[in-house]
């Protein structure tokens, strides 16, 4: 879709890169010629990956092990990037955490855990990316991945919609802000693509497969669709367009609205099962990070 080295001479920093959507679309910038770095909690997985990036694919991926809940941190993996590679020109907001819960069994540890990493951390990430462009004259493009959940809300990911909502907000709001920088904020709202950390905590013992035949194109997302509105949204060519939020996801929104109403279903027992299988992937997954 896109001629060879596109994005060359830019030098993206996609959060939560190792895995899941980030790791997408951290192989096709590579793949188009960008210089990527890589940043979240598990260093191992971000190394692991970036060398399998750089193996198939040549060219340089950075890595940073940083927990984006850490403003200090944030500010010190910029810098670190800053002085040991130069400027960024383009940042993915990309790392989240999510589960389904009913709201009202939710802790405030359960919804700050949340809260802490899409909404805090990528607002530390943005200011400290930002602000560094704004003080070196250099232009630059955030993308946040979001959900169509901040056009409709949705029941029992409250704490992921409402902090998605908010950097949907931060996306306008700094558009216009920032936009005498040359600097551009937009988002981007997927529907369904699979991964393994969304399946295991969104569709716990259930498919993303399962809400095909309600979509209006009858399917999921496919994988390149993603990346290549993610490679259109950072290429040089249509500067102009800040500010907005764009949904790919067969116009399944617009369709249906709200996600993950067809959990008004579930009994007690079925809650307690899918919490289990929530827990399984985070402890899992917390391994990881103290390895
Ligand atoms: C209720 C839960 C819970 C659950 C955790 N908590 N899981 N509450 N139901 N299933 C509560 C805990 O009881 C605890 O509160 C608090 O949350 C913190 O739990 P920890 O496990 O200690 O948190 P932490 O290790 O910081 O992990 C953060 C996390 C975890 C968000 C809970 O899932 C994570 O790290 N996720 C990152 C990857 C991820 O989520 N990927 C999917 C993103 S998909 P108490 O009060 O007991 O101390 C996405 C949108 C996809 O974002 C859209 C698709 C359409």
């Amino acid at each position: 879709m896109f001629k060879e080295g596109i994005l060359k001479g830019k030098r993206i920093l996609i959060t939560g890169g190792g895995t899941g959507l980030g790791k997408e679309i951290a192989t096709r910038y590579l793949q188009l010629g960008a210089e990527v770095w890589i940043a979240g909690r598990r260093g191992a997985v971000l190394e692991e990956t970036a060398q399998g990036l750089m193996k198939a694919h040549g060219g340089k991926v950075g890595t940073h092990a940083v927990d984006i809940r850490d403003a200090q941190a944030v500010d010190a993996m910029v810098q670190h990037i800053w002085d040991s590679a130069g400027p960024l020109t383009g940042l993915v907001n990309n790392a989240a955490g999510n589960f389904i819960s009913p709201t009202k069994d939710l802790t405030p540890n359960g919804f700050n855990a949340i809260a802490n990493i899409v909404f805090h951390g990528s607002f530390y990430v943005t200011h400290a990316v930002g602000k560094r462009w704004i003080a070196g004259g250099h232009k630059g493009s955030v993308i946040s991945i979001l959900v169509t959940w901040v056009h409709t809300g949705s029941p029992y990911v409250v704490p992921s919609a409402m902090s998605k909502a908010g950097l949907h907000i931060m996306t306008k709001s700094l558009a216009v802000e920032w936009g005498k920088y040359g600097i551009r904020l937009n988002a981007i709202a997927p529907g369904p693509f699979p991964t393994e950390g969304a399946s295991k905590r969104l569709r716990p013992g259930g498919s993303f497969e399962d809400s095909n035949d309600i979509n209006p194109m009858r399917r999921i997302g496919q994988m390149p669709e993603l990346q290549n509105l993610a490679t259109f949204l950072m290429a040089d060519g249509c500067e102009w367009l800040t500010g907005e939020t764009i949904a790919v996801d067969g116009a399944g929104y617009l369709a249906n609205g709200a996600g993950f109403t067809g959990l008004d279903k579930l009994t007690d027992a079925d809650w307690e099962q899918a919490r289990a299988m929530i827990k399984a992937q985070n402890d899992k997954d917390r391994a990881g990070r103290s390895a």
